[in-house]
């Protein structure tokens, strides 16, 4: 029996996978089976009112799910699908709760990733998934990381080797006027260029106060975030103790710590490497992980979101 076999019989047979895609893993369950989807709920620790994104093969499975709101829609997926994109529209009646957390929206996506892809073929339905990892903390962009979230708790997971963007989609909603909730790999300027028209950005994300901060995508270690001059500072000031801290730099170091790593200087790939690194320093078990803030650029903006929120604090 092949993997994508397996896949497809645990899914139909109400089970959870753990599911490759070219953002991160995704802890994968039967979309219609509201049974299954729970249980992706109480694996992950997730609260019932945050709803899941639906993956499906193909843009054409798209009125089983959602009410079609504008032109913009078949635009989009023609320009992103299969791609890192993630619409949310207006859901048909018969979309469960379990999945919309009892909002009258879902979010879908149609993932490029080649063994999603056959998955998703076979299996013919829509798929439920979250990023394959506890609730709060860092997504999988490996089938290790999704084995050392959840050990023997997953009969499968596939592997699809290491993910190629490496942070989660971006989120628009179409709901009324394209609005962007989660920055990711498609740009708001890509999105704005296509439709010809202006992309607005979420209270929730245009609002996110320096200080402190709410904490999501984030490793167990305290973790800040800091401009170079701080680094410089903190890593000065904390002479021996050097040694339990540890360094994520952008590009080539110019700092002196022992435990550094080091990611690359341009946002794609620092993006498809940047979860790696953190979990590495979870499980050095340091007291405090440092993140020199990249460029605060547009071409970062989705690398600058989730560091923002996998550190406590930000200077
Ligand atoms: O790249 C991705 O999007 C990955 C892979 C596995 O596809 N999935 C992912 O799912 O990141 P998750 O559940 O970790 O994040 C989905 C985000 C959540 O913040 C959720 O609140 C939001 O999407 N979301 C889901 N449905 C929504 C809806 N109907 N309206 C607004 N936001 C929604
Ligand atoms: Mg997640």
């Amino acid at each position: 029996m092949t993997q994508t076999d397996r896949a497809v019989d645990l899914l139909r047979a109400g089970e959870l996978i753990g599911l490759p895609t070219e953002t991160v893993y995704g802890l994968a369950a039967d979309a219609s089976n509201p049974v299954a989807v729970r249980k992706i709920f109480s694996l992950k620790g997730r609260p019932a009112d945050h709803p899941v994104i639906v993956h499906l093969a193909s843009s054409i499975q798209l009125d089983e799910w959602v009410e079609i709101t504008s032109d913009n829609v078949g635009l989009l997926a023609a320009a992103f699908w299969p791609g890192p994109l993630t619409m949310v529209l207006p859901k048909l009646p018969e979309v469960d709760n379990a999945i919309t957390g009892g909002q009258q929206t879902v979010a879908i996506r149609v993932p490029s990733h080649p063994v999603a892809q056959q998955i998703l073929q076979a299996f013919g339905g829509g798929v439920a998934a979250p990023s394959a990892n506890r609730f709060g903390r860092i997504s999988p962009t490996c089938a290790q990381h999704v084995r050392d979230e959840f050990g023997d708790l997953l009969s499968l997971v596939v592997d699809g080797g290491d993910c190629e963007v490496g942070l989660e989609s971006t989120i628009l909603s179409l709901v009324n006027g394209p609005e962007l909730l989660r920055p990711g790999a498609i740009s708001i300027d890509q999105i704005e260029a296509l439709l010809g028209e202006q992309v607005s950005v979420s209270n929730r994300l245009s609002q996110r106060a320096p200080g402190l901060l709410e904490r999501h995508y984030a490793p167990v270690t305290t973790t800040w975030l800091m401009a170079d001059a701080g680094i410089a500072a903190r890593l000065a000031a904390l002479g021996q103790d050097q040694q339990r801290t540890g360094l994520v730099t952008c590009g080539e170091s110019k700092f002196d710590c022992q435990i550094i790593e080091q990611l690359p200087a341009n946002p794609t790939d620092y993006g498809q490497a940047v979860y790696a690194a953190l979990r590495r320093l979870d499980r050095a078990l340091l007291d405090l992980i440092i993140i020199q803030r990249p460029p605060q650029e547009p071409a970062w903006a989705a690398v600058n979101d989730r560091l923002a929120r996998a550190a406590q604090w930000k200077v």
